[in-house]
């Protein structure tokens, strides 16, 4: 209750508001220097008062650093030989794959991003982690720690690429034994109407692959994306695109309901009748803000009965070729929209200098061409129809040069079933990826646009810090019609660029990284600085109207709100302000972001 001075001093007016603010909300989050931090006789009665569940931070690779006054449970040799694995760091309560954002604090030394300096402390990584096993456990704690300033982090895998599941000084909770799986064939759809619908109910501890795994065992399939090790949390949350993506839609389409504990401690079931801004706002608006989700009711489909799958390859032969290369990935993106809304579907990379030989061994060691790698896949098709639309294209795409210059190739074949198929794209649960990202998503229109512009922006897009190293673009074919088509009401708060979406470009190019005189901190925002020079510069310009997918986005994007949330921004924030008064829950380029800084240095986090 606020105390009744309080209304007195702000009906006069003579109070301003931000010393109110002040005297209710402390500048910083509790960190250990300072006198507000919880005693340790607090966390005690903390863990008491959840069974148990409290675990002490202690960094898995602290093994492999002597005299470290931590625990590990793994030698440093099995530590190193995981390392890369997000599989290994997703079954650990503190680890992440994006070790950057903990500080390269306690890294191996094998490991990219290890210097001795660095040493093996908390740095990034949160103080304390809630092992949950129910909802009341993470109401208990997140009341706990709102009541006392603590900022609180969510882990479910740990896979998040911005740092968004860790947090220096935080209180972590951590989702990973939320494993309920369970088909409902008449589950009844909330809301006044006796209808039932079949749905999967799924703890958010799952990864994709084993919610896939069950639906398939019934011959149905799930809006996962390409790789098993994704969890559904921080995927679904910022809207979760994958193979069926522009077939039946993202994952937050497929929401129908969810059980999410709110920063006050209130457990709360949030669905198309009850709770609707809540159930509106986790749809789309962002992993680890609103609240924890420990459970979501998801919509799941007939399994195809065939995928084709095939691939266009496209390199340039040598120098003399390098244009064209440019000219005919400027033809195939320009017929990427009809394609889908006929029904391909796929993912593509296109590369530049020395990473183009990572994609197509032919490809010349080093280009400033584009080499393309184009998975191409279609469902219930038959082969000659995939043919009958792929060819025309490949064709298109030879005529920008000739056989001496550039190399054009296109094949694909019926490989069975989807279980088969998705084995065959499954990505390699690699962990550690590094640098900053940058993301757009392309409509139609941004598309059909002069081709002499479309190749320029494709060669901008295709920029590296470090030319002889080159870059490369990650493409996905994860709007068209399957999130197009869906109405209004299966948007919730999704990005709504993706309403006319057809394609996502993610991107990088920047290439400081930490040594032992750079820090993260600096190689962070060195690279941060040059995407935006580079490549936030161009979508500015090339596709003002759109935005970016959060969930592969660059975390320093200084235009966030637009293209993070865009029109839903103002009415996010007010619900992140109804269930999150006192901001417990922060993550970087987050809802409300804006008013602090967390300070990867100092590990503090900051009103500003
Ligand atoms: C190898 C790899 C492959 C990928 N492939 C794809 C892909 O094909 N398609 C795609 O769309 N994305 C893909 N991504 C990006 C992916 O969407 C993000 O990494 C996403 O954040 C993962 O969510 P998570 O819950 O697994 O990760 P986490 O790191 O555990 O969480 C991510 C964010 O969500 C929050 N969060 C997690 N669980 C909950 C919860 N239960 N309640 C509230 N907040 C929660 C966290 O606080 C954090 O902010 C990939 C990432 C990797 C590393
Ligand atoms: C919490 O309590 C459990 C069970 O008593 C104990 O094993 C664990 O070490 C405690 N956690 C902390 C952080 O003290
Ligand atoms: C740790 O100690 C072992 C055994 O004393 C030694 O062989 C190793 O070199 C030391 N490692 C480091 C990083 O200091
Ligand atoms: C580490 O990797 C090996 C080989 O890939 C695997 O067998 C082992 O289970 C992994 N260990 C852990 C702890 O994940
Ligand atoms: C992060 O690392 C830098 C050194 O690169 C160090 O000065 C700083 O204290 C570290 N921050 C935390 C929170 O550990
Ligand atoms: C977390 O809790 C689960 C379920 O109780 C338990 O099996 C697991 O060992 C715990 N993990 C850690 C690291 O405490
Ligand atoms: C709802 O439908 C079920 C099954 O069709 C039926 O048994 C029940 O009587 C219906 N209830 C109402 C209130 O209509
Ligand atoms: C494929 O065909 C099966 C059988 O007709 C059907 O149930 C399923 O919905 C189809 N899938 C797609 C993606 O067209
Ligand atoms: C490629 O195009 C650029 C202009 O975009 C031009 O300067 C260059 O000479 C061309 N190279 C070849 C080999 O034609
Ligand atoms: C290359 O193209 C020329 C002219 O179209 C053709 O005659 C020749 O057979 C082609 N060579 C190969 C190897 O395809
Ligand atoms: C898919 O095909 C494989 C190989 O033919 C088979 O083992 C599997 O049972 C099939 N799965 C489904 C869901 O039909
Ligand atoms: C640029 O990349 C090349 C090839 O990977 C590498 O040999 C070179 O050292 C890099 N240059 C700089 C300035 O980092
Ligand atoms: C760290 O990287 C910077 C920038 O690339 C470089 O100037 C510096 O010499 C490097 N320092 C060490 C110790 O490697």
């Amino acid at each position: 209750m606020v105390p009744a001075f309080i209304f007195r001093l702000a009906a006069f007016g003579a109070f301003p508001l931000t010393a109110l603010a002040s005297i209710e909300r402390p500048q910083c989050k509790a960190n250990p220097l300072e006198s507000t931090w919880p005693r340790s006789t607090q966390w005690a009665a903390l863990n008491e008062s959840i069974n148990g569940a409290l675990i002490s931070t202690s960094p898995v690779a602290s093994s492999c650093w002597n005299g470290s006054n931590y625990d590990s449970p793994f030698s440093c040799q099995t530590v190193e030989s995981n390392w890369s694995s997000s599989v290994f760091h997703a079954s650990l309560p503190e680890s992440i794959g994006a070790w950057i954002f903990a500080n390269n604090s306690c890294v191996p030394p094998t490991a990219s991003g290890y210097t001795e300096v660095q040493g093996c402390r908390l740095g990034g990584l949160p103080s304390y982690i809630v092992n949950a096993t129910d909802e009341q456990q993470i109401a208990t704690a997140l009341r706990w720690a709102s009541d006392r300033d603590v900022r609180v982090v969510v882990k479910g895998t740990g896979h998040d690429l911005n740092g968004r599941s860790s947090g220096a000084f935080a209180l972590s909770i951590w989702t990973r034994h939320f494993r309920r799986l369970e088909r409902k064939t008449a589950w009844k759809v909330p809301g006044p109407a006796n209808t039932t619908q079949d749905v999967i109910i799924a703890g958010s501890g799952h990864g994709w692959g084993d919610v896939l795994d069950f639906a398939l065992s019934q011959g149905r399939v799930v809006t996962t994306g390409q790789d098993p090790s994704v969890g559904l949390g921080g995927y679904i949350q910022g809207g979760g695109h994958g193979p069926l993506a522009s077939t039946y839609g993202l994952a937050a389409q497929q929401v129908l309901q969810m059980t999410i504990v709110t920063p006050t401690g209130e457990v709360l079931i949030a669905d198309d009748s009850q709770n609707t801004d809540l159930f509106w706002a986790i749809r789309g608006g962002g992993g680890g803000q609103y609240g924890i989700v420990t459970e979501y009711v998801i919509m799941h489909f007939t399994a195809p009965e065939s995928v084709n799958f095939g691939s266009i390859m496209l390199a340039p032969l040598n120098e003399a070729g390098e244009n064209a290369s440019l000219d005919a990935a400027a033809v195939l993106f320009k017929a990427l929209p009809n394609l889908m809304d006929q029904g391909v579907a796929g993912a593509m990379s296109l590369a530049s200098g020395e990473a183009a030989g990572k994609f197509n061994p032919s490809a010349p060691s080093e280009t400033k061409g584009a080499v393309a790698t184009f998975a191409i896949w279609s469902f219930n098709m038959s082969e000659s129809c995939l043919d009958g639309l792929i060819k025309p294209v490949a064709d298109q795409m030879r005529a920008q040069g000739d056989n001496s210059t550039l190399s054009v190739s296109y094949s694909a074949s019926n490989v069975g079933n989807y279980s088969t198929f998705c084995s065959s794209i499954s990505g390699s649960n690699t962990a550690g990826a590094g640098g900053i990202s940058s993301s757009r998503l392309l409509g139609r229109r941004h598309l059909e646009i002069p081709h002499a512009t479309l190749r320029s922006n494709l060669e901008r897009a295709l920029v590296a810090q470090n030319e002889t190293a080159g870059t490369y673009m990650t493409i996905g074919l994860s709007g068209g019609p399957g999130v197009i088509n869906k109405p209004d009401s299966r948007f919730g708060a999704i990005l709504p660029a993706w309403k006319s979406a057809y394609l996502h470009l993610l991107v990088g190019g920047a290439s400081a990284s930490p040594n032992a005189t750079v820090s993260p901190t600096t190689a962070l925002s060195e690279n941060a600085e040059w995407i935006d020079a580079h490549k936030e510069k161009l979508w500015r310009e090339w596709a003002p109207d759109s935005g970016s997918y959060m969930n592969e986005a660059n975390p320093y994007n200084t235009h966030f709100k637009h293209d993070f949330y865009g029109a839903n921004y103002e009415r996010l924030l007010q619900i992140k302000h109804k269930y999150d008064p006192n901001q417990s829950l922060f993550v970087l380029s987050g809802v409300g972001s804006d008013k602090w800084e967390y300070n990867l240095q100092s590990g503090k986090l900051c009103r500003i």
